[in-house]
């Protein structure tokens, strides 16, 4: 080999020099989940719930709910009347008693549970309340509008001994379970860096909704939906598109970031807020008066059960299409998580060709170090070095049905569940310091003293 030899050259050598092959194998993650066999389970074994708000994810919440054995629905709670309309057909049952005041369902004796939807700037009052009068409560994601409201969540969880699962479903997928399995048996060597990225590229990605057409102060209690945020008149757009506002929502990281930081926290093991953050983006794409941003990238800095502080990535972007997805990173190799499947890509982490300084070398001295390099390290075929790639498949890691599963069989059992107020307020912190680090265009940290972030 005397010409100038490239990097590209070494690598495209490197597995006839050192003997480096590659296996793939595919798995299925099949797991046969108890909720999916049919079964009559007895009258006093059933779990009857409320459920506050019926939106767009409310009304899934409740189908899933309800194809559960055992699960029952008592009442349904909404501020608009049309969506009362809808959770009778959802139940089909035009007598499924319904209301505009949630209270009325926490005063429920036949209630056992309660499963909160609504915006994020409700989230803290309604499971407060409910956990207050002795409900357990799913409450969807984020689980704070704020560092505060998530403060006083905690608290209350622990007051009342009372169960809450935050609705971050990927926790309950097979696949990121599998990936958790994997990092914590060592699979990825030391662990690096991690990233996730998420797209959209449509006005429905970018919260656009149509409201309801028929919507109006007669049918809505628009004075009840505002909560405490400072009052504006009735504006349907708000209603249905609150997502781009901070007022309401808690924007691109509570929508979105938050899954990714769930499922990562998972995975990782890692149960605490970030040590520190620092974020950019902006409203690129969809300049239609909302006040947040629409690309927001963060860098979290997090301590490892290694011990080691490792750096997790995340790009989110409304104005191009990307497919959801991580990568985990580790001395020993890779791992890819799609929607439906992840794969393991082990890395030998050797030179596997001779270093391309050696182009560098005069001709004796580079032939020389090559001959030596190859006596040293190509292997006898028996002996090859193999990179091994196995992928496991399954059922896509939005797991709604896995993870209300959970919810009520621990509602039942009064075992912990699987993503309650401390993961949730954890995940929710990483996604407020992003929005508070996006806003003061400076990387911000968690004072856990003064239950605050800082600057
Ligand atoms: N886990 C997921 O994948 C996922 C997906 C979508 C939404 N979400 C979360 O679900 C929650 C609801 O989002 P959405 O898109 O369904 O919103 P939505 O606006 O479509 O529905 C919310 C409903 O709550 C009602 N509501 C508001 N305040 C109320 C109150 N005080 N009492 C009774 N009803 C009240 C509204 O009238 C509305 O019908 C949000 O926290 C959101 O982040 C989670």
């Amino acid at each position: 080999m005397s010409r100038h030899v490239s990097r590209r050259d070494f690598i495209s050598l490197s597995a006839s020099a050192a003997g480096a092959t590659i296996a793939t194998k595919a798995i299925v993650l099949d797991p046969t989940p108890i909720w999916a066999t049919p079964q009559t389970v007895a009258p006093s074994d059933r779990v009857r719930f409320g459920i506050i708000g019926i939106g767009m994810q409310g009304n899934g919440l409740m189908a899933n709910s309800l194809q559960l054995p055992g699960i029952e629905c008592a009442a349904a709670c909404d501020l608009y009347d049309g969506r009362h309309t809808l959770a009778r057909e959802i139940a089909n049952s035009p007598t499924l008693p319904v209301t505009r005041r949630y209270q009325d369902l926490l005063n429920n004796k036949d209630i056992d549970c309660i499963i909160a939807a609504v915006p994020d700037h409700w989230h803290k009052q309604i499971v407060v309340d409910t956990l207050s009068a002795g409900k357990d409560v799913y409450c969807e994601k984020p689980m704070s509008h704020s560092p505060a409201d998530g403060v006083d969540m905690v608290a209350a969880e622990k007051k009342t001994g009372r169960i809450v699962q935050v609705g971050s479903q990927r926790v309950s997928s097979a696949l990121l379970t599998k990936a958790r399995e994997l990092v914590h048996e060592g699979a990825l060597g030391d662990l690096m860096m991690v990233e996730g990225v998420l797209g959209r590229n449509d006005p429905n990605g970018a919260w656009e909704y149509p409201p309801p057409p028929d919507l109006s102060p007669e049918n809505l209690d628009w004075n009840t939906w505002q909560g405490t945020v400072p009052k504006v008149p009735f504006n349907p757009n708000i209603f249905a598109r609150w997502r781009c506002w901070k007022e309401y929502g808690t924007g691109v990281a509570g929508d979105l970031l938050v899954h990714l930081m769930s499922g990562a926290l998972y995975v990782l093991g890692v149960n605490e807020p970030p040590k520190r953050a620092m974020a950019m983006g902006g409203i690129l794409r969809w300049k239609d008066g909302r006040n947040m941003p629409d690309v927001h990238n963060t860098i979290f800095e997090y301590a490892t059960t290694q011990g080691t502080n490792i750096s997790v990535v995340m790009r989110l972007n409304l104005g191009t299409d990307i497919p959801e997805g991580y990568r985990f990173m580790g001395s020993k190799g890779i791992l890819d998580v799609t929607s439906d499947q992840i794969t393991f890509t082990s890395q030998l982490g050797k030179d596997e060709a001779p270093s391309w300084y050696a182009g560098s070398f005069p001709k004796a001295l580079r032939d020389a170090y090559y001959k030596q390099w190859h006596e040293e390290h190509d292997m006898p075929l028996e002996r090859e070095k193999t990179i091994e790639a196995t992928t496991y498949k399954g059922a896509n890691y939005n797991d709604v049905k896995p993870h209300l599963w959970n919810f009520f069989q621990s509602v039942k059992s009064r075992q912990p569940v699987v993503e309650n107020a401390v993961f949730g307020h954890h995940a929710a912190l990483a996604c407020h310091m992003a929005n508070e680090s996006y806003f003061r265009k400076s990387a911000v940290y968690w004072d856990e003293q003064a239950k605050a972030i800082n600057s």
